[in-house]
């Protein structure tokens, strides 16, 4: 059984004094019964919450935790140069160091610009797309999700119907309705931007087709327009080129930001020479955008990850752990579907409306000291070993347990 009077006090006080007790993607409110909303520490893999309960963790901050929690390398280097300065009145020695190794490491980089969150960088990447094309129009999937302002975020409130006057919609993956967007702007073309691969909320993961990636670099070159990959949640994860090296087609302009720093808050926006007098003409700029703290962190970060090929030994633990629930949903005779890439697991059950038994499934692996999501793609880290997929595994017994028994208590059909 799980503590939680703590949490449960934090809500109480939270509830006054923060709308909601909490807003956007982190409400708890939104998880299954028993997930704690406030968190203590985390080392390595694992995370505490205020009432002390030990989780190993499968969300790793959402994605920015990509070597695990606390890494001493990259703590050592943010310490350093927090005794130096960290925001100052303009960048330090970091910034430079920092965009030399991104330029070194990401395919497509010939320059690099640096901002604090995701919508920062993809709404940079719009913004230099239009600068540079002189054009309006861009090409959004249906259901990719881009950050959090007007332009691109999934909520309507507050939003005018000309914050996206300019935006057309077509299907992750589907040529036909990607050529009818094109077509639609016609010459007025700015960009055309994609995540890394479908990795919607609630449904299963896709990753691009071949043609597809190459249909969209084929309608910007013939168009002028900008190629944008958004590779602020899969960037570092599945190749250090950029995702689609994987796919062998290179965007125009990148955006980056969650595992960049190892969980210190920092975004990059990477491009090529055709769009490097636009990114200079666009006043781009935040009163946190050059800390130096973040940037030395991500120094290290980019310095491990390039060590250690990280994606390769994220890839090795993430089918460790496939492989492991396939068995045990084939033993339990409980079907699921996991899809996407291996180090961002997403494990959703057939048959399974409202996400009942993912729900059931994720809040008894908690019980037995494992944070799943029931329903947003998870995320691996480097710090995973393989004793913590055998221990994910003996949580995810529980689970299918649970599933099982919540499906014989459940009333049959009249
Ligand atoms: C693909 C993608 N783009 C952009 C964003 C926005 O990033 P941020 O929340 O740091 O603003 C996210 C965040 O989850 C994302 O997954």
């Amino acid at each position: 059984m799980l503590h939680n009077d703590r949490d449960a006090a934090l809500r109480e006080r939270a509830r006054r004094v923060v709308p909601g007790g909490m807003w956007g993607h982190m409400n708890a409110a939104n998880l299954p019964d028993g997930y704690p909303q406030f968190f203590a520490r985390a080392q390595g893999c694992r995370l505490w919450d205020v009432d002390g309960n030990e989780y190993v963790d499968f969300m790793c901050s959402w994605g920015p935790v990509v070597l695990g929690h606390h890494h001493p390398e990259v703590e050592e280097a943010a310490r350093r140069q927090e005794a130096l300065g960290d925001c100052m009145n303009g960048p330090g020695e970091a910034m430079v160091e920092l965009a030399e190794i991104m330029v070194d490491t990401v395919a497509h980089a010939d320059w690099v610009q640096f901002q604090k969150n995701g919508t920062d960088a993809t709404t940079v990447c719009v913004t230099v797309a239009r600068a540079g094309t002189g054009r309006r129009k861009v090409l959004v999937a249906r259901g990719s999700y881009h950050g959090a302002v007007p332009w691109c975020t999934p909520s309507l409130a507050g939003v005018t119907a000309e914050d996206r006057a300019h935006i057309i919609q077509f299907e992750y993956n589907d040529l036909a309705s990607l050529q009818a967007a094109a077509d639609q702007a016609g010459d007025d073309l700015a960009a055309i931007i994609v995540t890394a691969f479908r990795h919607d909320v609630g449904r299963d993961q896709e990753l691009p087709a071949p043609a597809f990636a190459r249909r969209a670099r084929e309608l910007c070159d013939r168009a002028g327009a900008a190629l944008i990959v958004d590779d602020v949640r899969a960037g570092f994860r599945l190749h250090l080129g950029g995702s689609w090296e994987k796919v062998g087609v290179r965007p125009d302009l990148s955006a980056w930001s969650k595992s960049i720093a190892n969980g210190h808050a920092l975004a990059a926006v990477t491009g090529t020479d055709r769009f490097r007098d636009a990114v200079t003409q666009v006043f781009s700029t935040g009163s946190f955008w050059c800390s130096s703290v973040s940037m030395a962190a991500a120094v290290a970060t980019l310095n491990v990850l390039r060590r250690e090929d990280a994606p390769a030994r994220m890839e090795r633990t993430g089918q460790m752990l496939r492989e492991g629930l396939e068995a045990l949903s084939h033993r339990h005779g409980i079907p699921i579907r996991q899809t996407g890439p291996v180090q961002m697991p997403m494990v959703l059950f057939e048959d399974d409306p409202g996400y009942r038994k993912g729900s059931a499934f994720c809040s008894a692996a908690l019980r037995a000291g494992v944070y799943f999501h029931p329903r947003h793609n998870m995320f691996l880290s480097v710090a995973h070993t393989e004793a913590d997929i055998g221990r994910a595994l003996e949580a995810a017994e529980a689970g299918f347990a649970a599933v099982k028994k919540a499906r014989g208590s459940a009333p049959g059909p009249r």
